[in-house]
């Protein structure tokens, strides 16, 4: 199935200069969601993982799709302010200025294997706080698995060391 074809490109969103990806085409047809899942889940397939860990807000879309595939949990990294119980955090650069990502400090146990899925790989900063974050309660990232890479940003080189798969590029 060519789900490009579900991804539609809306010009100057949110701001001027920027081709917004937009994936809600994919996520309303049964056929392409089903597909997207399947086809992220062949990407990790044959390797252990105890946790798929998805960040808000677009990660949490097919973070628990792979999880159920993989017999794994899922565990989300929120936006600051926003888990109730105890937190570790970092933070990330934005296009402008900073933001920080939180997790549960017993989201992940020690030495547990975990995957890592977001919606998108643009600049790589996002995904690369999220690595620290789960390193830090002593995982371990088997990979970082994209629906969608934009490969002119670049982000693959911050994620250098770690396997990185998506399913479409551009
Ligand atoms: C977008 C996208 C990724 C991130 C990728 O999320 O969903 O999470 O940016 O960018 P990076 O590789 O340059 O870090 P955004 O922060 O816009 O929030 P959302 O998922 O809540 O929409
Ligand atoms: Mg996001």
């Amino acid at each position: 199935m060519d789900l490009k074809k579900y991804v539609r490109e809306i010009p100057n969103f949110p701001e001027e200069g920027i081709s917004f990806k937009d994936i809600t085409p994919l996520l309303k047809d049964a056929k392409a969601l089903e597909s997207a899942a399947e086809a992220l889940f062949e990407l990790i397939k044959n390797k252990k993982v105890d946790k798929v860990v998805g960040m808000e807000s677009r990660g949490f879309f097919f973070a628990p799709l792979l999880a159920t595939r993989l017999n794994a949990g899922f565990v989300p990294v929120r936006k600051r302010g926003k888990l109730p119980h105890q937190t570790i955090s970092e933070p990330y650069a934005l296009e402008y200025g900073r933001d920080v990502l939180e997790i549960h400090v017993d989201g992940i146990l020690k030495g547990e294997k975990v995957l890592i899925h977001d919606d998108v790989l643009a600049t790589g900063g996002t995904a690369k706080a999220v690595c620290k974050l789960i390193e830090k309660l002593g995982g371990e990232v088997v990979q970082c698995n994209f629906l969608l890479e934009l490969k002119f940003l670049k982000g693959r080189d911050k994620l250098s060391g770690y396997p990185v798969e998506a399913l479409i590029q551009y």
